[in-house]
This record gives structure tokens, C-alpha cells and sequence, in this order.
């Protein structure tokens, strides 16, 4: 894995072999040897950093859009979601919500109250988090835009090739721009300033940081870019444009660490650490910041959007191939913009793309300015429903997510991971990129085609149970594609066998859905054994897995046997948490009883007869659950 920082041409060579053309910069090569694909993303990340833990209620649904234009849009969409009670965790402010898109400002014209609203809605166990640009515009009204004033007065922007005068772009904001250069420790310290300062104007929960190319609507800043190596070398790598400033600076401009042409594709990674730390230190927990440029190393920071696609049945397809691409980056938190960012969505597209959308680490759904609207709720009751129900799965399975997000925290795992990461030598699963799995244990299978209503999905060779049903996929199946039904109402998903996932009731929002009770769901392999565990915390504190505070415990389910085995009980929140129901999918047949630590209980077993076996209980979470099928 090379560690290019420098613009480069990477073509895959049929030996197989990758050749690198690069234009710059130390080549570090290192060697991770797997023997697997999930072997290789652990190794990587050993190196590179692991991926921070994600505050649990940013896996919950996100709502963005650019251009509500003003606060009572955003309200009435807010409304149609609490209409329709359909799970959501997040809203978003997009530049709209500024003053003239300037950093730092809000619009108290049409966005009036927003601060009171923002309240309103973190008090009904919303979060909100805003987006900031990294450029500010340096001519406002003198005195009148403190950010920008003491910036200038601290000398912390990109400069000229000079090294001394400020380069000045071309953003939306009125005026012409420059860029904090984040590089340079000052700037970290006014970029905290002014992150910590805002939070008492807008209470934010997280930092959304795009345009952070950096991005310019002039190529290369004002009044040009000169004729030098820096910014005409004698080689242009394969890049979208013509030259290395299009839409950005000039290469030759000076940052702290050196020419744009060494640190530009570190821009972005630049800004995250800072606005990491900013956030940790304004809300005193643990940070949310979504960036659209990354590099290596960004995962132990940010979560990641894959930018904007548009509202296209094959940029839905695409998707998934980024956000397992990221995966194998080190930064699992990523999504696409569901329904499509650019052109207008339609009903069939969104709903397909909401089921999808329902399975990405993070599911976020945003459009562009002009688009219509494409929230859960505007579509009507029909959309409500389905977007609804499928949303309450997404919901229902956070503890799962929740611990694979823990798992690759402390150990690099994958949580989008491709089929091939499970089944290596099953070289039919290599080139699968319309079906993903979440961990090892449940495969999402989505629609991808208009008027679709079935899938061909791959079933590789291993236990596999219908998600909704927990009907057992024929082994005749296995190794081969398979026409599955899918009604407008339904992504298919199934679960492997082997695994054992835990679950929680649903709830609007996660603040609520944390305190419901939680379930099982066993699915035996061959041998009739599952394997599982689950991480539990507060979800919101600091380092919480590094100050051991934290709930982990580990499942095993044998010869009709489920045992914990607790690990770490570290975190008093479990105390007040209940399992209530245990499902079994692959029971031979009806036991005569069940024991639930060591007696029976009566009448609360339900055998489906296709090998479905559900069991309530009310048994604290905290301690050990032992389960006996006789
Ligand atoms: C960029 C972002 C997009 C955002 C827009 C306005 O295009 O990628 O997500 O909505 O800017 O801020």
C-alpha cells in the first residue's frame, strides 16, 4: 500500500500488477500480507490508525437538503417526519442557514429562531449538525466579520508563492475568499476558537466540512497562476480537468508545511484533526464531523459522504462500491446521498434508494438547490410506510451495527464488508458489488433496477435464513444465483447462519430506542453453533473503550445452549436494560421446554414450524443468560 500524497496515475496492469506514475513526494511502500481481505484492512489500519467510535446517534437517519431557504420549510419537514413517525436521529444545516454562506454566521433573516429551533429539537433527542466551508470571505463590511478580522490578523491563510500575502479565491460567499491553512498550529488553535465560540450562538452537535479540496470557482486564485514547474509541471497525471489548479488553488502557493503542490491532497485531512478536537472541546462529547476530501488516516476522525452523485438508478448501483471501497480505506462511516444529490428524484428511485440507503453505515438522505423535495414524508403515506418500517430494521439492528463499529475500532474489522471478504475462495463473490454484508452475519440484497420486483441474489456456501421470515434457504441454492422477491415494500435480507445478532426494539429516535429492550436473533450454522457479541456504552462519552467504560459481552449458542460470557462491565447504563425476546432460526424441531437460567418458563415460546423458534423473556442485560432448549 503506497502512501501517496502526490497527484498520481494508478493503472492495474493484467500480470496482475499496479504501475504508479507520480509527479512528487518520499515513496513509502508498505506490504500487508491478510492472508484475507479482512486480514489486510485490519493490518492497514494497524498502521495507518484505526477508525474512531462514532457517536451511536449518528447511526441513526439523517436529514439534509441544500436550500430549505428558509426556517419554515425545514419545520414543515421536520413535521412531516414526526407525522409519519419515521426514525430519525439528525438534521443538517447546509449554507443556506448562513448569513450570505459566510462561516460562522447564520441568516436571522429567513432562518429566524434557528438557535430556538435547534433547542426544540436536541430537547425531542434530535442532533443537529452544520456545515462549514473552508474559506472566508475577506471582504465583508470592515469589522463587521470577527472570524474572518482575527484570521487576518493571526496571518494564518494559504498564502501566494510570495509566502506573505493571502491567496484569494472565489467562493459562493459574496467577496471574494481565503483559505485557513490548517496545517499551520495557529490555525487549529482559531479554527477551535471559532468552532467553540459559534456553539453558543447555533448549538450544534457536529461539524459537517465540505468544499475541502480545497474548492475554488476560479482555477487557481486570483489574478492567475504563474508559469513555473510548480504549477505547469512537465507531466499532468490522468485528472478530471485540464490543469493541476482547475477549481482549486495554485500549486505554487505556500501552506505551512510547504507548497500546494506537496500538501493539496492533504487539505482536507488537515481539517479533520482540528475540527475533531474543536467539537470534543465545545460539546464536551465525543465528535461528529462528516468531510467530503479525505486521505489515509482520516477514519480515525471522520465519518465520509461519497459526494455528489445524482438522482440516477446507476449512481445508486455505484454506491455500494464506494462505501466498500471506504471500508477497505480505514473509514467505515460512509453513505451516499440518498434519493440522489443533483436532478429531481422520483418516487420509485427514492423508496428503492431509502431501503438501500437504510443499510449504509451512515445513512444520510440530501439534495441540491432546486431539486425538489425528497424527504420520507413528502411523498405520502404509501412512501411513509415503507421508508418507516424499513427504517425501523435499520433502527432494530443498531446494537449489531453499533458493535461492529467497536469492532473496528479496536481491531480494523470492516462494517460494509463485500462477500468476498467471507468467502475468499469462492471466486464468484470476488466481483459481487450489488449486494453487501453488514459484519459477517446479514447480507443486504437491494433492488437496483426501475420496476424491479426480485433480486438474483448469490447465496455463497453457508447457512443462510430469510431475514423476515426465517425460512432457511435451501442448500440447492447455495453457490448460485437466485431469483428472490422483492415487492416495492421489501429489500431482501438474510442472515448467516453461524451468527448469533443482537437487537433492540425500535424507537423514533436512538436516545429512545437505547432504553428499549433488547433481543437475540441465533442463527445456527451446519453444526447448529452461533457466535456473537455486543458492545453497550453510553454512546456519547469520550474514549470510552480506551477508559475501559464500557458493557461488552460475548454469546455462544451450542447443542441447543445460548451462554454469555461478560467481558467487561464497566457501564452502570446496563443495569436498567432487559432482553426480552430471543429468536432461534434452524431449530430441528418444537422443544418440549425451554429453560431460561436453569427454569422453565411457560407458555411464552412460540414454534413457527419452519424451524423459527421465538422465546420471551424479561432477563437483565448486565448479567449472564443462560438459555436451554429440551
Ligand atoms: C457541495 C456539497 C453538497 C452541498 C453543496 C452546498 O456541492 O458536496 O453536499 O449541498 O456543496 O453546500
Amino acid at each position: 500500500m503506497p502512501n501517496i500524497s502526490f497527484l498520481s496515475d494508478v493503472t492495474l496492469n493484467p500480470e496482475p500488477s499496479l504501475s504508479f506514475r507520480t509527479i512528487g513526494g518520499i515513496l513509502d511502500f508498505y506490504v500487508f500480507l491478510g492472508p484475507t481481505p479482512e486480514n489486510v484492512v485490519q493490518q492497514y489500519t494497524e498502521a495507518i490508525g484505526r477508525p474512531h467510535l462514532p457517536p451511536y446517534w449518528s447511526l441513526g437517519y439523517q436529514l439534509s437538503r441544500w436550500g430549505y431557504s428558509n426556517i419554515d420549510v425545514l419545520k414543515q419537514t421536520v413535521e412531516r417526519m414526526e407525522q409519519y413517525s419515521i426514525p430519525y436521529d439528525v438534521q443538517y444545516g447546509d449554507i443556506d442557514y448562513m448569513d450570505h454562506q459566510l462561516d460562522f454566521t447564520y441568516d436571522k433573516e429567513n432562518y429566524a429562531g434557528l438557535p430556538e429551533f435547534i433547542q426544540e429539537l436536541k430537547n425531542d433527542g434530535l442532533h443537529y449538525v452544520i456545515i462549514l466551508d473552508p474559506f472566508l470571505s475577506k471582504d465583508q463590511p470592515r469589522g463587521s466579520y470577527q472570524s474572518y478580522d482575527l484570521g487576518e490578523q493571526l496571518g494564518i491563510w494559504v498564502n501566494n508563492s510570495d509566502g506573505v500575502t493571502p491567496a484569494v479565491g472565489k467562493a459562493l460567499a459574496p467577496g471574494m475568499s481565503v483559505y485557513p491553512d490548517y496545517f499551520n498550529p495557529k490555525t487549529a488553535a482559531w479554527w477551535a476558537q471559532m468552532c467553540i465560540e459559534f456553539r453558543n450562538v447555533l448549538p450544534y452537535d457536529g461539524i459537517w466540512l465540505d468544499m475541502n479540496e480545497p474548492s475554488n470557482y476560479l482555477n487557481g486564485q486570483y489574478p492567475g497562476c504563474a508559469h513555473n514547474n510548480l504549477n505547469y509541471p512537465p507531466y499532468i497525471p490522468r485528472i478530471s480537468g485540464s490543469s493541476l489548479f482547475e477549481s482549486t488553488l495554485c500549486p505554487d502557493s505556500k501552506t505551512y508545511l510547504g507548497s500546494l503542490y506537496d500538501t493539496h491532497s492533504l487539505f482536507g485531512w488537515s481539517e479533520a484533526k482540528p475540527t475533531y478536537s474543536a467539537i470534543q472541546e465545545a460539546t464536551g462529547k465525543r465528535p461528529f464531523v462528516l468531510s467530503r476530501s479525505t486521505f489515509v488516516g482520516n477514519g480515525k476522525y471522520t465519518a465520509h459522504w461519497l459526494g455528489d452523485n445524482h438522482a440516477l438508478w446507476e449512481d445508486m448501483h455505484l454506491s455500494i462500491v464506494g462505501i466498500l471501497e471506504f471500508n477497505l480505506f480505514g473509514i467505515p462511516q460512509v453513505g451516499a446521498d440518498i434519493c440522489g444529490f443533483y436532478l429531481d428524484t422520483t418516487f420509485e428511485l427514492c423508496l428503492r434508494w431509502t431501503q438501500l440507503g437504510a443499510f449504509y453505515p451512515l445513512s444520510r438522505n440530501h439534495n441540491a438547490l432546486g431539486q425538489k423535495d425528497q424527504d420520507p414524508g413528502v411523498f405520502g403515506i404509501e412512501f411513509a410506510r415503507i421508508a418507516r418500517s424499513t427504517l425501523q430494521i435499520r433502527y432494530s439492528l443498531l446494537p449489531y451495527l453499533y458493535t461492529l463499529f467497536f469492532e473496528a475500532h479496536v481491531s480494523g474489522n470492516t462494517v460494509a464488508r463485500g462477500l468476498m471478504h467471507e468467502f475468499p475462495a469462492d471466486l464468484e463473490t470476488h466481483g459481487i458489488d450489488r449486494a453487501f454484508l453488514w459484519g459477517p452475519a446479514l447480507m443486504i440484497t437491494p433492488v437496483l433496477q426501475e420496476g424491479a420486483r426480485s433480486v438474483d441474489v448469490y447465496f455463497p456456501d453457508a447457512s443462510w435464513f430469510d431475514y423476515y421470515t426465517g425460512d432457511k434457504i435451501p442448500a440447492s441454492s447455495h453457490n448460485k444465483y437466485v431469483s428472490v422477491d422483492a415487492p416495492l415494500e421489501k429489500i431482501p435480507l438474510f442472515i448467516r447462519g453461524g451468527s448469533i445478532l443482537p437487537t433492540q426494539k425500535p424507537a423514533t429516535r436512538t436516545a429512545k430506542s437505547r432504553l428499549n429492550p433488547f433481543g437475540l436473533i441465533i442463527a445456527v450454522d451446519e453444526q447448529g453453533q452461533a457466535y456473537g457479541s455486543l458492545f453497550w456504552d453510553d454512546g456519547e462519552s469520550i474514549d470510552t473503550v480506551e477508559s475501559g467504560n464500557y458493557f461488552l459481552t460475548k454469546y455462544t449458542y451450542r447443542e441447543g445452549h445460548l451462554e454469555t460470557r461478560i467481558v467487561n462491565n464497566n457501564y452502570r447504563g446496563v443495569d436498567s436494560l432487559v432482553y426480552d425476546t430471543i429468536q432461534i432460526l434452524g431449530v430441528t424441531s418444537k422443544p418440549r421446554r425451554v429453560l431460561l437460567n436453569g427454569k422453565a418458563i411457560r407458555d411464552d415460546t412460540h414454534y413457527h414450524g419452519n424451524g423459527k423458534l421465538t422465546i420471551h423473556i424479561s432477563a437483565p442485560l448486565g448479567e449472564p443468560l443462560d438459555i436451554t432448549l429440551q
